[in-house]
């Protein structure tokens, strides 16, 4: 469904493209994503009609949108729609197609600095290398990462009538574009390792391969949203709300018309004002928190005492969806969705003290938006021996304020080695960057001296905020057991959670095996989304820990054979 954003308009002339033998009508701007889910194409890869699969992730990690467009497989979520396209459902376990066309040779690129990822981290690190030769890369079109995600290229922008999230993240942006960094948009990194005392990074793009080689690496590759494995979960329609919010901000559509948001943290809530202000009917906010009262006003208080604006920002969503009659559901969870080729409807229940549920409640919808929280996108940093640890219900990177890893010359900056939030990611990115400039010219000037002190402050600032946030959002009981032994655990392979159950039953407890005898681990979304869930059944109730992993190998991000060729030539 489309809707209207302020300060954002559709620019014609629309066009159309074909889907599976039917027109699509599109407008410039509108991925493939955006442009089928508002013609209720919600099926975009299919194995049957038992197992159709539609927008998940909304970032490019899932693979699950993966449709063949002019018989290229490419992910609908990344792609702009174009006239004349010819896309049709992605067959789900055809993995060749005969006809695709030979890459050229690698470009061989070098620099100072290379940064993958061009969210507020990524962009803030490159704003502050000044002096260096910089490469930024990211794999989406635009710039801006999940916080500054923009519209997407084709729509008219009015900068004056645009959110302040919006503004910022233009703005950052405009500097760097400004800068003398070269900037590759839709350009990803699949491959990163260590020669000598430089950073090899094998890239993908429009352009064709290109191997960039750096003396230094800042990773700043975000996060993804934690998977919520139960019934139904894999049905066109569900959704994380990260992609709902993807669709909505970049794209001007809504995920449905009537839409059930779920999960736990402010994301959630987020999401649900900006659907409220679209004009589009959210059936509920399912949090699983308790609602915020006088027993966490402490947790309040600390929020308000780091950034006081923001905190009212959070009590005024609330308030406006109270206002609105949204039901807001606290110590709620979603157990189970259902629908015949999408979901329908959804169930969610109370949460209890003894990890138990109480009675369901359904909700008749057309989108179910889950966000359950997030984890580091922290593979590369993994395959190039940074050290990790668990850190608050994740593998974080271990690194310093300014992102040093225990690689030298390897950093990472922002959500991509351990969860911080938007404000800590532009703060680490400028210390990355100034840290780097640092190690390049053998000191700071003054002004940078200043700024590098000025950032360490903001980290700490956006620390304590995010510390104060995520102790209001702790849920206060057992997080209850949705999934079935009928679930699936593995997305992309099929694998379900009695298959995964039955091995370790029979002693078969190491991820290697597991995967080579289920197969787990090996889809589109290279173990993403089941390896942090297959990671937790192994450690049970301790702390996840390396052993429990899949091996980090590339490729990290899709790409061709014949790409492949191309970038793995000498
Ligand atoms: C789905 C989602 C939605 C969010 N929405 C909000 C929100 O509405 N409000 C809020 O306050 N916070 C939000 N957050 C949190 C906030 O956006 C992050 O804290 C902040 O964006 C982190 O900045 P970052 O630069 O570390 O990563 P990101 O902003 O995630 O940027 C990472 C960038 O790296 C690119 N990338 C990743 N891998 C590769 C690769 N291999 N090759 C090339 N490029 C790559 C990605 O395309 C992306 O642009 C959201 C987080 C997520 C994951
Ligand atoms: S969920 Fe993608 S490989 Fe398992």
């Amino acid at each position: 469904m489309r809707v209207s954003l302020p300060g954002i308009a559709r620019s014609g002339p629309g066009f159309r493209f074909r889907f599976a033998g039917h027109e699509i009508p599109a407008w410039p701007g509108e991925t493939l994503a955006a442009a089928l889910t508002s013609a209720g194409q919600l099926a975009l890869s299919t194995n049957g009609p038992d197992e159709r699969r539609g927008v998940f992730c909304g970032m490019g990690a899932c693979g699950e949108c993966t449709v063949l467009v002019d018989g290229r497989s490419q992910r609908a979520c990344m792609v702009a729609a174009a006239p004349g396209m010819v896309v049709e459902p992605m067959p789900r376990r055809v993995v060749a197609t005969s006809d695709a066309p030979v890459a050229a040779p690698a470009q061989l690129l070098a620099c100072d600095l290379l940064i993958i990822g061009a969210g507020p981290a990524g962009l803030a690190a490159a704003e502050a290398a000044v002096g260096l030769s910089v490469i930024i890369i990211d794999e989406r079109s635009k710039p801006g990462g999940q916080y500054f995600k923009q519209p997407g290229k084709g729509f008219t922008i009015t900068p004056t009538a645009l959110d302040a999230q919006f503004s910022e993240g233009a703005a950052l942006i405009a500097d760097v574009a400004a800068s003398p960094a070269k900037l590759m948009a839709g350009r990803s990194a699949w491959s990163a390792r260590r020669d000598g005392h430089h950073i090899v990074v094998e890239t993908s793009g429009p352009e064709g391969p290109a191997r960039i080689t750096a003396a230094r690496l800042i990773i700043a590759t975000g996060a993804t949203e934690k998977p919520w494995p139960m019934p139904g979960w894999t049905l066109p329609g569900v959704m994380t709300t990260g992609a709902a919010q993807t669709l909505l901000r970049s794209g001007a559509v809504s995920p449905g018309s009537k839409v059930l948001v779920a999960g736990n943290g402010p994301l959630n809530i987020q999401l649900a004002n900006e659907l409220l202000n679209a004009g589009v009917t959210v059936a509920a906010v399912v949090e699983q928190a308790p609602r915020p009262g006088l027993a966490r006003a402490g947790s309040a208080l600390a929020m308000a005492r780091y950034d006081a604006r923001l905190a009212v920002q959070g009590v005024r969503q609330l308030a406006r969806l109270a206002r609105a009659g949204v039901p807001l559901l606290f110590s709620h969870i979603v157990c189970r969705a259902e629908g015949e080729s999408q979901v329908e409807r959804a169930f969610v229940a109370a949460t209890r003290p003894d990890g138990s549920l109480g009675p369901e409640r359904g909700f008749e919808i057309d989108a179910l938006c889950i966000g359950a929280g997030f984890q580091p996108q922290a593979e590369m940093a993994r395959a190039l021996g940074c050290r990790l640890e668990w850190q608050g219900g994740a593998m974080a990177v271990v690194r310093e304020d300014d992102g040093r890893t225990s690689v030298g010359n390897v950093f990472v900056a922002g959500d991509g080695g351990g969860l911080g939030g938007a404000r800590a990611a532009l703060a680490q990115g400028t210390l990355a960057g100034l840290a780097v400039v640092a190690d390049v010219k053998g000191g700071l000037s003054a002004a940078q001296l200043a700024q590098s002190q000025a950032q360490r402050r903001a980290l700490v600032t956006a620390r304590g905020f995010q510390a104060g946030l995520w102790q209001l959002f702790a849920p206060a009981h057992p997080t209850p057991t949705v999934h079935t032994p009928e679930t699936l655990l593995c997305r992309c392979e099929g694998v379900r959670f009695g298959d995964v159950d039955a091995l370790l039953a029979a002693g078969t407890n190491d991820p290697g095996s597991i995967k080579r005898a289920t197969r787990l681990g090996m889809g589109r979304c290279q173990g993403r989304y089941c390896g942090p869930l297959l990671a937790a059944r192994l450690a049970g109730d301790g702390p996840v820990g390396e052993g429990d992993l899949f091996a980090p190998r590339p490729p990290f991000k899709p790409l061709s054979i014949a790409e492949l060729a191309a970038g793995a030539a000498p």
